[in-house]
């Protein structure tokens, strides 16, 4: 391990996978999609399995998952299986759930990304993780907005312009203590709020995270476009 490596702290990464992609309108789920020789999935589980500070990685796959046992990852003894739950937050929870069951501490750092964003690099995992290291709460890779913003209304036309120098964009991994992101993340849930990130949990309970500026390419695959997009992204990359 180098010494840079050793200046960041240990952690746990946590994918929720138990989503079926919709938006992708394709004959599986997004992370299932291939794109330069494996799944999108299997792209993801690399940014963190061979980091020196990992100390595990937890997947949580829906109970019908025809596609995983074919991956040849299935048979990783690095990756923990979680079940998935109805919506990303309890898919999320079931996973933490487990790694207390590993063993793992209250106060050890989860960093939480989505399955089908495969293009983050370690450049930004390393920012991310240095950066909230030493955070009461810890933080999010993010992006300012780079465009203006509009609020819309019902009539289909332009309402306000939103004044785009407080708004970014909210990426993945979040990086939050085991402990604390498990209670708000329930707590959450039990009152019916709309969690769509950790980070949404956690302000809900009054804590402010921090916003760590990442590479606008590490772009969650949601549409058929983004996948062409990032293709050609890698392509120009390796050529
Ligand atoms: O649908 P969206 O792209 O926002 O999902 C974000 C992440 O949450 C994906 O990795 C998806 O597989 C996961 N998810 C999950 N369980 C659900 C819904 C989404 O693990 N019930």
């Amino acid at each position: 391990m180098s010494m840079a490596d050793s200046s960041l702290p240990a952690f746990w990464a946590v994918i929720p996978a138990a989503g079926v992609g919709s938006r992708m309108r394709a004959d599986r789920p997004k992370q299932y999609l291939p794109i330069a020789g494996k799944t999108l999935l299997e792209h993801t589980f690399d940014c963190f399995l061979g980091h020196p500070r990992l100390l595990g990685l937890v997947v949580s796959l829906s109970n019908d998952d025809a596609y995983w046992p074919a991956l040849l990852c299935a048979a990783d003894n690095r990756i923990i299986r979680a079940d998935g739950g109805a919506e990303r937050a309890t898919s999320v929870l079931n996973a933490l759930m487990v790694l207390s069951e590993q063993g793992a501490a209250e106060s050890d750092w989860v960093l939480v990304h989505d399955a089908a964003r495969p293009n983050l690099h370690r450049v930004d995992l390393d920012r991310l993780l240095r950066a909230s290291a030493n955070d009461i709460v810890g933080g999010i890779l993010a992006a300012p907005a780079r465009d203006t913003l509009k609020r819309i209304g019902a009539d289909g036309r332009i309402h306000a312009t939103v004044d785009r120098s407080v708004i970014w964009q909210a990426f993945t991994p979040q990086m939050f203590r085991l402990g604390e992101l498990q209670n708000c993340l329930a707590d959450a849930l039990a009152a019916g709020v709309a969690v769509t990130d950790e980070a949404s949990a956690m302000e809900w309970a009054g804590y402010a995270p921090l916003l760590i500026e990442g590479r606008a390419d590490n772009l969650k695959v949601t549409r058929p476009d983004d996948l062409e997009w990032l293709q050609r992204h890698w392509q120009n990359d390796r050529s």
